[in-house]
């Protein structure tokens, strides 16, 4: 979801930007409303995310997806081996890809368990050779979400922390400095799809793999000020409304708590009936997706059609793994999912 007050202010922006005569998707990436655009877009994302002065913040193109490579070739700096922790399908998604550049080392797995749980830190074998650790901070389709932030501090080499932020950045607060770099599709919290953030620390960029292209090296794009080649620009403007938004909605620790509240009710109602099942461990349950099943499964289709004729949509599970989902991102008012749960509740009793 996007903010219903964003979508209404691109909406009356969208012919006339700011008296500029034009659309933000006519100008030139490199213009003068352009480039005061993406400017506050980035001024905003420092502030909110308290991002320190060493970071370089990056709007690029290519999904999270081309991070499961870019990682690789640009943070290898010379090392042979990686650590990923591997807690579902993105993570898995990043590994294979990785392994195109080095050998992986996957520290830590919930694999076994079918992707149940989040492994504490002291369950990592990390190497201490490692170019950097690796791992998927939410878990979108599975619903794991690492609800602590990892610390490598204490080790001696100073390895980098990279996190795939894609489903859940901005929805709590977090400390940018526990990280080498955090990258993120901006789809799920931050807008619309085509732009993809990187968060990344001055110091680890300028070594590429061998025949890197440009593209794909960031400390071009972080010396081009992400103008090396053109940005995603309206996906940019529609992300610093939406950061404008979460401004006003009182930053991050603010959002947390309604994330919280919002993830509870749902959780709470699987929790105390035997219709609805969610199999994430509860420490590890992640406040963005709340994935669950019917006990009774032969439900599931009468299940999604009540609830699209109420309004309640998208809650088909990924194909990968079936069953429900409720996607509640920031933009997830927690009216909706009060009219979940009270569907929900209605839906059992109905069918108990
Ligand atoms: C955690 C995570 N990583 C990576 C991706 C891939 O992102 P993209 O489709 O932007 O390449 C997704 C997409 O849903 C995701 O949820």
């Amino acid at each position: 979801m996007l903010p219903a007050e964003v979508l209404k202010q691109a909406r009356n922006e969208i012919l006339n930007w700011h008296d500029s005569g034009m659309s933000i998707m006519e100008m030139s990436h490199r213009g003068r409303e352009f480039t005061s655009v993406v400017q506050k877009t980035e001024a905003d994302l420092r502030e909110l995310a308290s991002i320190p002065e060493n970071y370089k913040v990056l709007f690029l193109s290519g999904g999270a997806t081309s991070q499961f490579s870019m990682v690789p070739m640009n943070l290898l700096r010379k090392k042979k081996n990686a650590d990923y922790i591997n807690t579902g399908i993105w993570s898995k998604k990043a590994i294979k890809e990785a392994q195109k550049y080095c050998h992986v080392n996957i520290a830590a797995s919930s694999e076994d368990s079918g992707y149940t749980y989040a492994p504490t830190q002291d369950q990592w074998a990390l190497d201490q050779n490692a170019a950097y650790v690796h791992y998927t901070s939410n878990e979108t389709i599975g619903g794991v979400e690492f609800n602590w932030t990892p610390d490598l501090s204490y080790s001696k080499n100073n390895i980098p922390l990279v996190a795939d932020m894609s489903s859940n950045i901005l929805s709590r607060p977090l400390d940018v400095t526990k990280y080498g770099l955090i990258y993120a599709g901006a789809q799920k919290n931050i807008g619309p799809a085509g732009l993809t953030i990187v968060i990344v620390r001055e110091d680890l960029l300028g070594e590429t793999v061998q025949n890197t292209p440009s593209v794909f090296n960031y400390k071009i794009h972080a010396d081009n000020s992400s103008m090396y080649n053109t940005p995603p620009t309206y996906a940019i403007y529609i992300t610093g409304l939406v950061l404008e938004w979460l401004n006003k909605k009182g930053g991050l620790k603010e959002i947390e708590k309604i994330n919280i509240s919002k993830a509870s009710l749902l959780y709470d109602l699987i929790d105390t009936t035997d219709f609805y099942n969610c199999s994430v461990e509860k420490s590890d349950r992640s406040r963005m997706n709340v994935p669950f099943t019917l006990k009774n499964t032969d439900l599931d289709t009468e299940f999604l059609k009540q609830a699209q004729d109420c309004g309640l949509i998208q809650l088909r599970g990924h194909r990968a793994i079936g069953g429900m989902r409720a996607s509640i991102y920031n933009a997830m008012p927690i009216e909706g999912v009060l009219a979940l749960v009270s569907f929900m509740k209605e839906f059992a009793n109905n069918h108990a």
